[in-house]
């Protein structure tokens, strides 16, 4: 069966020869939840740009729902990003002076398949009640639902999300990884997540550990303790 993100042999160099991915290849079928974790500056916010064709790869390929996004024009790969793939980034995205409704509903009117109402996403993230408030008076968690709203409201096949749990506190993160969680389990949606926390790394099914731009570990998520013990074996600075 077909990937849902598809990554062979892809790198990633910025100019002044940084390599932030090298040779990184990842198969992730649908319905998976994956973490991906690794020491700050280890490649993982390239790596979900990469996977989700918000930056281009300098060498590999990367395929997206079976299509090839690292040679797509960006009109297309504009609109498959935007039927087919979610984003909840830690920096929101959302536009404050518009109610939350109106939030959800940005990806959604831009066009889109498969979309669900708002209505029916805002009372699963628990905001049904907070529809036409200014997302700008809401506060860090309620804005974090409203991101997986807005991710959620298009019913794409995959989400890509940033630390999304990285501003909270433990009992409103755990409220947006049991929504994570909800996508893969009840609508089989694939999950990207990038986290430092090992505790939401622990809500996935897969543990991606990165170290200098290359994939050092891969394997079934263990409990948060074990995964708090391998990161630091990729984290540690060499003597
Ligand atoms: N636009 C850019 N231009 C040049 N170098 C970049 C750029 N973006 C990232 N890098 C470099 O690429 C490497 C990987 O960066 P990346 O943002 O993927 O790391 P990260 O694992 O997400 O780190 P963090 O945990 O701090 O978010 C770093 O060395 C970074 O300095
Ligand atoms: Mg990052």
């Amino acid at each position: 069966m077909e990937s849902v993100v598809s990554l062979t042999s892809v790198s990633r160099r910025y100019p002044h020869g940084v390599r932030a991915l090298r040779d990184v290849s990842l198969d992730v079928p649908a319905g998976q939840f994956v973490a991906v974790m690794g020491a700050t500056g280890s490649g993982k916010s390239t790596l979900l740009h990469c996977a989700a064709g918000l930056d281009r790869p300098t060498g590999g390929r990367v395929r997206l729902v079976g299509q090839d996004i690292a040679r797509m024009r960006e009109a297309r790969r504009t609109r498959l990003r935007r039927d087919r793939a979610g984003f909840v980034f830690q920096a929101y995205n959302l536009l404050s002076e518009l109610t939350v409704r109106q939030n959800v509903a940005l990806p959604a009117r831009l066009g889109g398949p498969r979309a669900r109402t708002v209505d029916e996403v805002l009372t699963q993230v628990g905001l049904a009640g907070l529809g036409d408030r200014p997302v700008g008076e809401l506060s860090g968690g309620q804005r974090q639902r409203v991101a997986v709203a807005r991710a959620l409201v298009t019913a794409p096949a995959v989400i890509f999300a940033d630390e999304p749990t990285g501003a909270l506190d433990p009992t409103t993160g755990d409220r947006i990884l049991t929504l994570l969680r909800q996508a893969v389990d009840r609508d089989r949606v694939t999950v990207l997540m990038v986290t430092h926390d090992p505790v939401a790394a622990a809500w996935s099914d897969r543990l991606v550990l990165l170290r200098d731009g290359a994939v050092a570990d891969d394997r079934p998520t263990p409990d948060a303790a074990t995964i708090a013990d391998r990161l630091r074996g990729v984290s540690a600075v060499a003597a």
